[in-house]
């Protein structure tokens, strides 16, 4: 049975709840000023039009607003006595999802839908940090089909906490709202056991941001707790083959401690999101030359998404041929060109008041088309995997950007025709070296006994600066 709905909305009372902080992205720091509003709708009649309708069509909905539970969970705005049966529907047909929001709640069938015939299998994406500003911008694209392609539906699991549940119901109304074709499904919740049930893909980004006067030994123990729990949660419920994208910080060594509680997973299922620095690296490097940024290719950014990673100016090209060989300064390429695109992060958030959250987004959506599209013939892009058997000679166990391929399968391999000099050598043996003493860091959190803290002192986030 398809249902076409048609809604409208009427809000009958606004209250406005005073500013708060969320506890989620940790490449942004979510802060909800001054304010979020809690939207309370008087129900009327909820009514259908016929299942031929195409899902194009205007729909209008009444529906009351559930009050906030004291203990947020998954639930639906549309209780199952509001809904009654289309026209020629037995109302006992028209079951309800257990775990939904909203108008995600109606049960429909894919097949019988003209529009849908051609359409792939439905795939369950689930998000962390939800509420988030990261995730409002990435929400809205995976919901579009612009991440996974115009065929793909989607269900999207939205992991949230307490704090900021308000903020995911109102995320939730807005997708709602949005009447995107392809976004089949979508459940609220603050438990990860729950949310990320089958998920074939988790975006893990709500991490907690470094706060003034905070360690990063504390904040890699805070966050690498949600991560072993996020670790635990994915090993027992998503679905085994689930690839996961770490983009809350730490994010190497907060997807090294995840997929260390993930066993069932594969390893080389964890990466952590270093698309962003790639994408900063394009950008300097075309105004450097002088071409626009869709001309430069093989950018690599090897090891930590901080201030020691590296931007690989050496094997990039620029039209195709080697960037020393167009940018003919390699004083500036070793020194300025690395510094900029190392403390990019820390610069935006001097401007904003805030970390990157729409590049962020972008740079998401990038990571995740580089693995389900094949990558061009000769080009390659930068992901943070788990070292081990690599052909670089980077230390086993950790979690490292390095340059691979794709053939679109969500899969991906290493790259073998890359080549070094001293310098690189030395840059890449750096972050490498940070990278293995916040491993010793978070051993109490990936089984691996006690941990010895001693970091080096320039590590930093980019957003540390
Ligand atoms: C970025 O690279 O923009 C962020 O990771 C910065 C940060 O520390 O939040």
């Amino acid at each position: 049975m398809c249902i076409d709905l048609i809604s409208s909305v009427s809000p009958s009372k606004t209250s406005f709840l005073s500013s708060f902080t969320l506890f989620a992205p940790s490449m942004a720091v979510v802060d909800l000023n001054p304010a979020y509003t809690t939207t309370d709708f008087t129900n009327s009649n909820l009514s259908y039009v016929s299942s031929s309708a195409r899902l194009s069509h205007h729909r209008r909905l009444s529906f009351r607003h559930l009050p906030r539970s004291p203990t947020p969970a998954i639930r639906c705005s549309v209780t199952s006595d509001q809904i009654q049966a289309p026209v020629g529907v037995d109302a006992k047909d028209l079951k309800q999802k257990p775990e939904c929001f909203g108008v995600f709640c109606l049960t429909y069938d894919l097949k019988a839908e003209d529009q849908t015939k051609s359409w792939k299998k439905m795939i369950n994406v689930a998000v962390s940090g939800a509420a988030g500003m990261i995730s409002n911008h990435l929400l809205f694209k995976l919901a579009s089909g612009e991440v996974f392609g115009p065929d793909q539906p989607i269900a999207l699991k939205l992991l949230g906490s307490e704090r900021s549940f308000g903020a995911l119901e109102g995320v939730a109304m807005e997708l709602e709202d949005s009447l995107y074709p392809l976004l089949r499904e979508v459940s609220i919740g603050i438990d990860p056991y729950e949310i990320f049930q089958d998920a074939e893909w988790a975006l893990l980004i709500g991490a907690k941001p470094r706060g003034p006067g905070m360690e990063r030994a504390g904040l890699l123990d805070i966050n690498g707790q949600i991560f072993a729990e996020q670790g635990k949660a994915l090993n027992a419920v998503a679905s085994p083959n689930v690839k996961v994208m770490v983009v809350g910080n730490p994010c190497n060594t907060n997807a090294l401690i995840c997929l260390k509680n993930a066993p069932n997973i594969p390893a080389k299922n964890f990466h952590a999101l270093t698309r962003l620095d790639e994408n900063r690296a394009k950008c300097q490097l075309a105004l450097k030359a002088g071409v626009f940024y869709d001309k430069v290719s093989n950018v690599t950014i090897w090891g930590n998404h901080s201030t020691t990673q590296v931007p690989d100016f050496l094997n990039a090209k620029i039209h195709g041929v080697p960037v020393p060989e167009v940018i003919r300064d390699r004083k500036w390429l070793e020194e300025e060109f690395t510094h900029v695109v190392q403390t990019r992060g820390g610069v935006l958030i001097k401007k904003w008041g805030r970390s990157s959250a729409a590049s962020t987004a972008v740079s998401i959506v990038d990571a995740i088309r580089s693995l389900v599209t094949p990558t061009p013939e000769g080009d390659w892009f930068s992901t943070g995997v788990y070292t081990n058997g690599n052909p670089y000679g980077i230390a086993e166990d950790i979690v490292f950007s390095m340059p691979c391929r794709s053939n679109g399968d969500g899969d991906y391999e290493f790259v073998k025709d890359v080549i070094f000099d001293d310098y690189l050598r030395k840059k890449i043996k750096k972050s490498e070296d940070e990278l293995l003493a916040e491993k010793k860091c978070v051993a109490h959190l990936t089984g691996e006994g006690i941990a010895v803290c001693d970091l080096p002192e320039d590590t930093m986030l980019p957003g540390e600066m």
